[in-house]
């Protein structure tokens, strides 16, 4: 397994982001350095996720660009060939497990349970994407688990938003937010490349 210590750490949040259109891909992304967001979550929801990963990995070497969504064993080695950098699962198996581990790159599984969690801590990871984070309990959850379980750090994701991101960075376990604020589909669509920075630079600033 390899560490994701670094993927929590690269910023106060992780856009997730969601590409209809494959040209959107690059510009996107480069909003986001230019917000001062140096980290992009490309999901595998649409046929040309892989392609927008490809995309940004040779165009902005500046973002560390990573795919999520990752719910079939074959998508980590197909991400990975495309260029990402981590991967993140929304839930964990043993095979997506073993799948995201043998690419060798940093990852994030899901957890929403206190067994989820000690399932992945047996197996040494101790950085976790807490999904669906404000369906499974949000703030609260995260709060509660921190005493029994410290070991645990977390990414939540999932209904976390500016109106809530500072309840969940103000945890001690809490290493960053994920979440598709920063790349709404209608900004995107729009090409309103300009606003994505002012969103990327507001997430910036936030404090940890
Ligand atoms: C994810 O893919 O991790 C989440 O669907 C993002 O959730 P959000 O749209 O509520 O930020």
């Amino acid at each position: 397994m390899t560490s994701s210590r670094s993927i929590l750490d690269r910023a106060p949040v992780i856009p997730v982001v969601v590409v209809e259109n494959i040209d959107d891909a690059v510009p996107v992304a480069r909003a986001l350095v230019a917000g001062g967001i140096p980290v992009i979550e490309l999901t595998l929801r649409t046929s040309c996720a892989l392609g927008a990963i490809e995309a940004i990995a040779s165009e902005v070497p500046e973002i560390c660009v990573g795919a999520g969504t990752i719910v079939r064993q074959e998508q980590a080695a197909l991400a990975a060939r495309a260029g990402a950098e981590f991967l993140v699962s929304p839930g964990s198996t043993e095979s997506l497990l073993k799948a995201m581990g043998d690419t060798g790159l940093p990852h994030l599984p899901g957890a929403a349970t206190a067994s989820e969690i000690l399932f992945l801590l047996e197996r040494g990871y101790k950085e976790l994407k807490f999904f669906p984070a404000e369906a499974s309990g949000g703030v609260k959850f995260l709060g509660a688990i921190h005493s029994p379980i410290p070991a645990a750090r977390f990414c939540p994701t999932g209904g976390v938003s500016m109106s809530n991101v500072g309840e969940y960075l103000a945890l001690p376990n809490v290493g960053c937010v994920g979440g598709s604020w920063l790349t709404p589909s209608e900004v995107v669509k729009l090409k309103d490349w300009q606003r994505i920075t002012g969103l990327a630079r507001e997430a910036a600033a936030l404090a940890r």
